[in-house]
């Protein structure tokens, strides 16, 4: 039977989650969100590196067989230490879509919404120098976004002033391709779409990551084992009913064949 792991910084990661759970149902998943160290985005890189490794090996010693670092600060900062610790299960990580950005924008101009982590990031700037010359990119940490997401407020008008506010650059400078860097934005995609116009381009990884989680499960031949109902156990480190009810409001998968539970563990406590 194979469990997966998905793990980010809160409840961004269900963006993946969902879209695992809707290319990839036959396997049973265990969603862990630190809420209570949320957001990792305004963290530094040595913080962000140790905690993500402790939670992979935590997914890892309650058996899991693969993980998804569904988190862009995590994976910029951590994945190759989380991969050199792990080294027999597939770690699958998210970056910004900048490479296919780059090659759909049609005046060159593209958009990068990220936390601060990720756009500093030694991965993220060694990734955007590998991308052609002629390609400019317009970089916006979303600072405030994530909390309010956390929260619940996907449509409260400080949401949407905070977003304004952020996306205002790139509409100045008249991009026609945005790139979602954070696995929390896709959440906030009416209002992204209300603000951009509908003629600019969002790139989204999640459903690329997942194939990519998919193609690793048929290498490692981790198999599938269709007995009865799968399981889908939400992990919260702030508040287990919370993360539960923000999961049945966000995931747009069918969860019918999902027998779901939640639990609180502690912050301070890997262990699952
Ligand atoms: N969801 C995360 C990401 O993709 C991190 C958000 C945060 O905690 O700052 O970057």
């Amino acid at each position: 039977m194979a469990l997966i792991g998905v793990f980010d910084s809160g409840v961004g990661g269900l963006s993946i989650l969902d879209e695992a759970l809707r290319q990839l149902p036959d396997h049973d998943y265990l969603y862990f969100a630190d809420s209570a160290n949320a957001p990792y985005g305004e963290r530094s890189p040595e913080w962000i590196a140790q905690r993500s490794l402790s939670i992979c090996q935590s997914l890892a010693d309650a058996g899991c067989q693969a993980i998804v670092v569904a988190c862009n600060t995590a994976t910029a900062e951590a994945i190759q230490h989380i991969r050199a610790t792990l080294q027999t299960i597939p770690i699958i990580g998210v970056e910004p879509g900048i490479k296919p950005a780059a090659l759909q924008s049609q005046k060159g101009l593209v958009g990068v919404l990220a936390t601060e982590a990720t756009l500093k990031s030694d991965k993220f700037n060694a990734l955007l120098g590998t991308l052609p010359g002629d390609c400019r990119f317009v970089k916006q940490a979303g600072a405030g976004l994530v909390p309010l997401i956390e929260s619940g407020q996907l449509h409260a008008p400080e949401t949407t002033a905070l977003l304004a506010q952020h996306l205002q650059p790139m509409r100045t400078a008249g991009i026609d391709t945005l790139v979602l860097g954070c696995t929390h934005y896709p959440f906030l995609m009416p209002l992204i779409l209300n603000l951009m116009g509908s003629s600019v381009l969002i790139v989204d990884t999640s459903q690329a990551v997942v194939r990519q989680l998919a193609r690793q499960l048929e290498t490692h031949r981790i198999p599938i084992e269709v007995v009865g109902k799968r399981s889908l156990l939400l992990l919260s480190t702030a508040d287990g009913a919370r993360l539960h009810s923000m999961a049945m409001q966000l995931l747009r998968s069918d969860l019918a064949q999902f027998h779901i539970e939640f639990k609180t563990v502690d912050p301070e406590r890997a262990e699952l």
